[in-house]
C-alpha cells in the first residue's frame, strides 16, 4: 500500500495563530471630521497610517492571488484581491481604532458585515464614474501610488480630485457619491507605475 504521508504538510497554522501585525492608526478620535462626514458623506483622512505601515499592509496582501476585473467594453481593467475572515488584512479593518472611526463617522453602531479587497491599477488602467451597489460606508486606504499625479491615478469623489499617497485614506458613502479614477500613465522615470488601494466596506445597522 502506497504511503503518502510524506506529502502531508509538516505543520499547519491554526487560524487563531495567524500573526496580526500591529497596524497603527494615526488619526485621534477627537480630530475626526464627524460633522463634515455627516454633511458630505465623504472625508479625506490624510496620513491615516504611516507609509511604512502601508508597506507592511501591502506586503501582507502578497499571499492572496489577484483576479482580473474587466468592465465596460473591456476598456476598464484592473486586478483585485479579496480578503476573507482571519486574513491579517481583513483583521486590520476589524481592529478597535478603525471600527471606532467608522462608527463615529457614520453614527451607526452595529457592524453586520465587512468586505475587504484591494484594487490594483497598472499603466492605462482606471475605473469609470460609478456608484457602488451596497454597503453603508467605505474606508479606502492608499498602499501604493505613482510618483506624482502627473502619472494619473487620481481619485475623484463627488467632483473632488485627490491624489492619495501611501497611508492616505478617505471614508465615503460609495453608494451615493459618484467616484472614479484617472488612467495611470508611464513615464521615462517610472515606466510601470502601480496604484494599489485597500478597501473596507462596512454594512452597518
Ligand atoms: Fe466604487
Amino acid at each position: 500500500m502506497a504511503n503518502f504521508d510524506h506529502l502531508q504538510p509538516s505543520h499547519s497554522t491554526p487560524a487563531t495563530e495567524i500573526p496580526t501585525i500591529p497596524y497603527e492608526v494615526n488619526v485621534p478620535p477627537h480630530r475626526l471630521p464627524v460633522e463634515q462626514y455627516g454633511r458630505d458623506r465623504f472625508v479625506a483622512l490624510p496620513g491615516l497610517i504611516q507609509p511604512d505601515t502601508a508597506s507592511s499592509l501591502l506586503a501582507a496582501t502578497d499571499d492572496v492571488p489577484a483576479k482580473r476585473v474587466r468592465v465596460g467594453n473591456n476598456t476598464e481593467t484592473w486586478n483585485e484581491q479579496i480578503f476573507t475572515l482571519e486574513h491579517p488584512v481583513y483583521r486590520f479593518f476589524e481592529q478597535d481604532t478603525i471600527v471606532s472611526l467608522v462608527r463615529a463617522l457614520t453614527r451607526l453602531k452595529r457592524i453586520n458585515y465587512l468586505q475587504t479587497w484591494t484594487s490594483i491599477y497598472g499603466v492605462g488602467e482606471y475605473i469609470n464614474p460609478h456608484t457602488d451597489s451596497e454597503g453603508s460606508a467605505q474606508l479606502l486606504i492608499c498602499l501604493q501610488a505613482p510618483e506624482s499625479s502627473a502619472q494619473g491615478g487620481k481619485l475623484v469623489v463627488s467632483g473632488q480630485e485627490l491624489f492619495l499617497t501611501p497611508g492616505d485614506a478617505i471614508a465615503f458613502e460609495a453608494t451615493s457619491l459618484r467616484h472614479y479614477t484617472t488612467p495611470l500613465t508611464a513615464t521615462k522615470n517610472e515606466p510601470e507605475p502601480r496604484r494599489t488601494v485597500l478597501v473596507g466596506r462596512y454594512f452597518m445597522g
